[in-house]
């Protein structure tokens, strides 16, 4: 596969090394945006339409398609915060920072307001600039606040301290397989297991600390509505993925997030509001991207789900979560722990037991038979604006 070949709608060619894109192509954003927004503008109604909401997280994968539901179907005004680079002399920006600028053009066809504010969400600053900005412009307290942060690292909001999240096992190494999204080739991995810094430094940086920070600001500074509801994301997955999902240090911290959502449940019970973490489907995103040893899985899984007609991206998965779940009337829909599962279909055991029989004796020769690589490379260059080779 030639990764560095001229893209059929581009002058700009996606250059991929080492599981990374270097390069953008910002019209190809802007499609994928806007096809998401006209799909969204399609659907029907929701229930409950949110009035204001908050989305922390919100240049790409979940956040991103959260927000355009919220808008353009909903027709609420939306508020987005996220870390993106913009384009500069020597550098091309992030894609996060295009998909932003493509969804504060675009139309959702209903008035709805959007605000983006680009900036680091673990910052203290960055939380009263937020709520500061929302109340100026007339945002009426947030109904609906969704995180959907993925970070690499976290500075202390009380000390220079930096605390870093590493995406490693616990106690043992883990050995596998994967694939390199460069070449297509199946590859051994080995990862070894974490330290203790570096399963606090994931905590502190993915689990639910700054979601309850959020939380508490907006509370302090009358941005809550009464009835408000907040979702952070999660993944559980199949037990083929636990040594470096959720028995790792990924899963220490999505732990803690429960833990906080139990916590935050009580910060808003005057508001007779909800907390809840919502358990997702795996997908590509640029988060996910970086996780070793999850292309198999997430290729086998599209195939799988592709051939039952089950395949949901994350467009696909906010409107459930918006349609299903959070605007409906009654109870939010949740498992016995109180989480609600988009996950549902990717964990029927019919689909993970032919996921696993996929996965059985993987090699280059039967990889592209077996598994849905194709759909997987596909959505990782659709992240950057190519399509597919
Ligand atoms: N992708 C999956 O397969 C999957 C499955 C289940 C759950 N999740 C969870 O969903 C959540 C979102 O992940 P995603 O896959 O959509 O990731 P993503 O990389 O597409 O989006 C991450 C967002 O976080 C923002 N961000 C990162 N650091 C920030 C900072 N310091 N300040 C402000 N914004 C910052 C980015 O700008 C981006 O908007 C994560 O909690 C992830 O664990 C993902």
């Amino acid at each position: 596969m030639n990764t560095s070949s001229t893209n059929n709608n581009s002058a700009i060619a996606p250059k991929i090394r080492n599981g990374i894109c270097f390069t953008i192509n910002p019209e190809g954003l802007a499609r994928m945006v806007q096809r998401q927004i006209t799909a969204a503008r399609k659907l029907p109604p929701l229930q409950n339409p949110p009035k204001s909401v908050l989305v922390l997280g919100c240049s790409g994968g979940y956040g991103l398609s959260s927000r355009i539901i919220a808008a353009c179907t909903g027709g609420a005004d939306t508020f987005g915060v996220s870390f993106e680079r913009s384009p500069g002399d020597a550098n091309q920006g992030t894609p996060g920072w295009y998909n932003n600028l493509a969804f504060d053009n675009a139309d959702c066809g209903n008035n709805s307001r959007s605000i983006t504010l680009v900036g680091d969400a673990f910052l203290p600053e960055v939380k009263t600039a937020t709520i500061k900005q929302a109340q100026e412009a007339g945002f009426a307290p947030f109904d609906t606040v969704i995180y959907s942060l993925a970070a690499p690292q976290r500075k202390d909001p009380h000390s220079d301290t930096i605390y870093r999240s590493a995406i490693r096992p616990i106690g043992e190494p883990f050995r596998g397989i994967t694939i390199n999204v460069g070449t297509g080739h199946v590859v051994d991995v080995v990862i070894n297991p974490a330290t203790e810094e570096e399963i606090k430094g994931t905590i502190k940086v993915m689990g639910g600390e700054d979601w309850e920070l959020w939380l508490q600001a907006l509370n302090s500074a009358n941005m809550l509505a009464p009835g408000v509801k907040t979702v952070a994301f999660s993944y559980i997955g199949p037990s083929c993925t636990w040594p470096i999902y959720r028995s790792g240090t990924l899963g220490r911290a999505k732990a803690h997030l429960d833990q906080s959502a139990r916590s935050l449940q009580q910060l808003l019970a005057p508001l007779n509001g909800t907390a809840l973490v919502s358990v997702n489907k795996a997908l590509v995103t640029r988060a996910s991207s970086v996780i070793p040893a999850m292309p198999p899985y997430i290729s086998a899984l599209y195939a799988e789900m592709k051939e039952r007609g089950l395949h949901e991206g994350c467009f696909e998965q906010a409107v459930r979560l918006f349609r299903d779940r959070l605007c409906t009337d009654g109870p939010i829909p949740v498992d016995a722990e109180g989480r609600i599962r988009l996950d549902d279909w990717e964990m029927l055991p019919e689909v993970q037991q032919a996921v696993a029989r996929r996965l059985e004796g993987l090699t280059n020769d039967n990889l592209h038979h077996k598994l849905d690589f194709k759909g997987y490379l596909a959505d990782f260059l659709e992240l950057h604006g190519f399509d597919s080779f």
